[in-house]
Order: structure tokens, then C-alpha cells, then sequence
């Protein structure tokens, strides 16, 4: 929630936050900070019976004061009668746990019970309700709650519902919760205008997405400090392997803000390649075996890459064409290095199932290959030279498919050549190309 400590809305609108547990406690007493009028519920009777008195039902540094002072000026209620707090509110904000079922999949029977008593407490009363789940949920999970049980007082207008993301730390709650690192609002379509009842609760820098971008968010923000974690510790248990001191190291890693920790190379697209990368993280996987070290993560990196290439050979193969043309062959932009190219390998995959490959990439020249890049290329894809063209007319009139890895033509002289039986498939971002084509396919959005 994007209201800062010191901003307080002070509207003393009443909402309700359903559960109370880590994430619906705070909520509770933060809101109250904010101005707004809180009513607390759960089923379980003794954080109820805590929220009433003005305690805190689960252990968080500060909840217990703020929850206190907020009591005190008569902000904080509680009750076990949903149906009493949705009368009584407009607007509740579902905060109910999603734990795991035996089999690691996500239990949304909880979330399910509380969405049941909401919609016939709403139907029960007069007047429009909001709707905010922040308990963590699947993508397709706020769209289904909303089809199963939401359905008529959603379509009647009488209820907006949204998923926001909680992106709260424990021991840190209330600060996060009050100046959160991410604020990411999901709505039944991206383009949609929040309602006034959000104000205080979002902030003008709030994103809005549509729900299952949101939902997807906050996973993606979960999994990538798993991956963190983990990585740093694989990086760690290397280290120690070898008597180096591996913290030194990672501060070394973060040290970086241009490549290491900022949005490079984290932008989905292409498989990773190059003369660097392929090489590097083969090498480190056989150094920390021969160093009885065991690091999976590292050594899933190779086969998510060849998994990732798979799944653009499996792209170009759903076209139902046969004809290829390969936009780009370099492992990137500005350079005609060959040595670890995914489009390389997919030309030499896309052989060997007797599709016609044609590539068109500026830099690269048979005649000019030279050195370890020559050699690579020639042991990949022996007949390289007679699949290069630099003739883009003749090459695009005599292809179906387009796959373009690299933006080495401009969008002006493709759209002439372009018919609408062409399909594009567009490995990298190169989001203009959609305007070119109704048969445009991003490899990963
Ligand atoms: N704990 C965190 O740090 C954190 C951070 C971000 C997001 N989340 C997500 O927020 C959600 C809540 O997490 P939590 O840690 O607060 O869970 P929790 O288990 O501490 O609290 C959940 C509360 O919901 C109550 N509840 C269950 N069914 C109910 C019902 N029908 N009506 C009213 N109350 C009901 C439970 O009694 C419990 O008090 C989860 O989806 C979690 O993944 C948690």
C-alpha cells in the first residue's frame, strides 16, 4: 500500500480485513494508522477476542503499540460475524492463509469459504462493496473466485473485485507495509481505473495490471529470491570448497549494479549463449563436483536453456509451415559471433527435420568467419554458407515463417515484403514487429 507513514488519509472510511493472522493483523492496525475505520475477522476466537482488546494476535515488532494507540482511538474492531462486517463496510480486504495441500499444491479452500460469506453478506445489504484479495494466489485464481461465486454482483456492477500482492517481511511488516518495495494493483483488465475506494490504500505509483499479471508478480518476486538464496548459497558452499571466503565474493557479485543486480539480463527472451556463458557455467558445474560439491541450481542452467530453445523449435513447428527464415543468427546484437547462438542451433534443429532455412544477418559473412567462431560454426552447421542470403526480398517471398532474434532491418522495409501469410515470431521483444503482421507470436508474452 503506497500511503506513507505521515501521509494519513484520515477519511475514516470503514473497511474490513478478513483474517488475522500475519499479513490481515497488520493490515489491520496499519489501515487504522491511515485513517480508516478497521473491523477485524477471523474464525479463530482468541485473535479475535486479542484484536478487540487492542492486542496484537501474532508477535511483530510494533504491532502490539500501534494496535494500542489505534484501539485507543476507537479504529480497531473485531468480530467473528462476516456477514455483520460486510454490512457494516465498504470495502474488505481478504488477508486469509493459502497454505500448501500434502501435495505442494495450493490450498485455496480458505480463500474459497471467505469468498462465499462475503458475496451473501453483500447480497444481503444495500449499496456497492470492494472486494481486495492480498492472500497469495495462482494466476486464473481472482478471475475463477470471481466467475464461482462473484458472478451476479459483480456483473450487476454492485462489486469491483481486485488482487493486490502483499509483499510484506516479517519483522519488518509494518515499515514494509506502510512504504512497500513493490505496489502492484490487479484488475479485471490492465487498462482499468482503480475505484475512488482504493484511495489511501494504493498510491499514484501503484502499477494496475490485469489479475493474472498481478498474480504471476508476486510468485515471480517469491520464486527469484528463492533463486537468490539458493544461488548465493551454491556460490557459498563452491567457495568453502576451495577455503575462499564466499561472502567477500557476493559482495563483490552485488558490487555490480549494471550487469549483476539491475534488470539486465532479465528480460525473457532468447536462450543465453555466446563464447562465455554456455562455457563458464559447464566449467563451474564440473569444478564443484570434482570439489565433491553439490550445486543443482547451477547445474539446472544448461538444460532450462536447451528447454527454452526446445520451446522455440516446438513455436515454429506449430506454424504448420515449412519454409524458414531466421532473422539474425549471431549470438546478439553488434557482434557476428557464432560460438553459443541459439538461433544457430535452432537452424541446425530445424535441418535435421527437413525444413528449408534461410538467414539473413548483416554481420555475419561465410567469407569473413574466422578463428574459434569459423570452426564452431562450421562443426554446428556445415552448410551455413549456402543458407546465408543477402537478398531480403527474394529470402522473405520465399518464406512462411519469420523467426527474428535481432533487429537487424528496419520495421519500414520489412512492412512492404510482409503478407498476411506470413507468421513472425519474435525472439527478443521486438514488440513493433506486431503492427507488421496478424500472424505475430512472441516467444515468451
Ligand atoms: N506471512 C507473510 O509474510 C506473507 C507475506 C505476503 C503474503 N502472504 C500471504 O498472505 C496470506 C496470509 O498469510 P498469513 O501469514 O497472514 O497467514 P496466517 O495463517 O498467519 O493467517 C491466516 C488467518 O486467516 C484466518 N482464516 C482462515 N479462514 C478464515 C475465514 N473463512 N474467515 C476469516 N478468517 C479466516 C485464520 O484463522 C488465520 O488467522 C497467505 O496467502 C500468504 O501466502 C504472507
Amino acid at each position: 500500500m503506497r500511503a506513507r507513514q505521515g501521509e494519513r488519509v484520515q477519511n475514516g472510511r470503514a473497511i474490513s480485513v478478513f483474517g488475522l493472522g500475519y499479513v490481515g493483523s497488520v493490515t489491520a492496525a496499519c489501515c487504522a494508522s491511515l485513517g480508516f475505520r478497521v473491523t477485524g475477522v477471523d474464525v479463530h476466537p482468541g485473535k479475535v477476542a486479542k484484536l478487540a482488546s487492542g492486542q496484537a494476535p501474532i508477535a511483530e515488532p510494533g504491532l502490539d503499540t500501534l494496535l494500542k494507540e489505534q484501539h485507543a482511538l476507537g479504529r480497531v474492531h473485531a468480530s467473528s460475524d462476516s456477514a455483520a462486517a460486510v454490512q457494516a463496510t465498504e470495502l474488505s480486504i481478504v488477508c486469509v492463509g493459502t497454505p500448501s495441500l500434502p501435495s505442494g499444491a495450493l490450498d485455496l479452500s480458505h480463500v474459497e469459504a471467505v469468498t462465499r460469506e462475503i458475496a451473501a453478506a453483500i447480497q444481503a445489504k444495500s449499496g456497492n462493496h470492494v472486494l481486495v484479495f492480498r492472500s497469495t494466489m495462482l494466476p486464473g485464481s481472482t478471475r475463477k473466485l470471481c466467475q464461482e461465486f462473484l458472478g451476479d454482483l459483480v456483473n450487476s456492477g454492485r462489486l469491483k473485485v481486485y488482487f493486490f500482492p502483499e509483499f510484506l517481511r516479517q519483522g519488518s511488516a509494518l515499515a514494509d507495509f506502510l512504504d512497500p518495495s513493490l505496489s502492484a494493483l490487479g484488475a479485471a483488465s490492465a487498462g482499468e481505473q482503480p475505484d475512488s475506494l482504493l484511495e489511501g490504500l494504493i498510491g499514484p505509483d501503484t502499477a494496475i495490471a490485469a489479475y493474472e499479471e498481478a498474480e504471476l508478480l508476486k510468485y515471480a518476486c517469491n520464486a527469484f529470491h528463492a533463486t537468490k538464496v539458493a544461488f548465493a548459497n551454491e556460490i557459498g558452499r563452491i567457495g568453502k570448497s576451495i577455503s575462499i571466503d564466499s561472502a567477500r565474493v557476493m559482495d563483490l557479485l552485488c558490487s555490480d549494479t549494471r550487469l549483476n543486480v539491475s534488470p539486465y539480463y532479465l528480460r525473457p527472451g532468447t536462450p543465453f549463449g555466446g563464447s562465455c556463458l554456455p562455457k563458464d557455467v559447464s566449467a563451474l558445474c564440473v569444478f564443484a563436483r570434482t570439489h565433491d560439491t553439490s550445486a543443482p541450481l547451477l547445474d539446472s542452467l544448461m538444460s532450462t536453456n536447451e528447454r527454452h530453445l526446445q520451446s522455440l523449435l516446438e513455436l515454429v513447428e506449430r506454424t504448420g509451415s515449412r519454409r524458414i527464415l531466421l532473422l539474425g543468427l549471431a549470438f546478439k546484437a553488434g557482434t557476428d559471433d557464432l560460438r553459443g547462438s541459439a538461433m544457430l542451433e535452432l537452424a541446425a534443429a530445424l535441418l535435421l527435420k527437413n525444413f528449408q532455412v534461410l538467414i539473413f544477418d548483416p554481420l555475419v559473412s561465410s567469407q569473413q568467419l574466422i578463428g574459434a567462431n569459423e570452426r564452431f560454426a562450421r562443426l554446428r552447421l556445415p552448410n551455413l554458407a549456402s543458407m546465408l542470403t543477402q537478398d531480403l526480398v527474394a529470402a522473405i517471398a520465399d518464406s512462411e515463417v519469420i523467426v527474428a532474434s535481432k533487429k537487424c532491418v528496419a520495421p519500414e522495409t520489412l512492412r512492404p515484403l510482409l503478407t498476411n501469410h506470413h507468421h513472425v515470431i519474435d525472439v527478443n521483444g521486438w514488440t513493433e514487429l506486431a503492427a507488421l503482421t496478424p500472424n505475430y507470436e512472441g516467444l515468451c508474452w
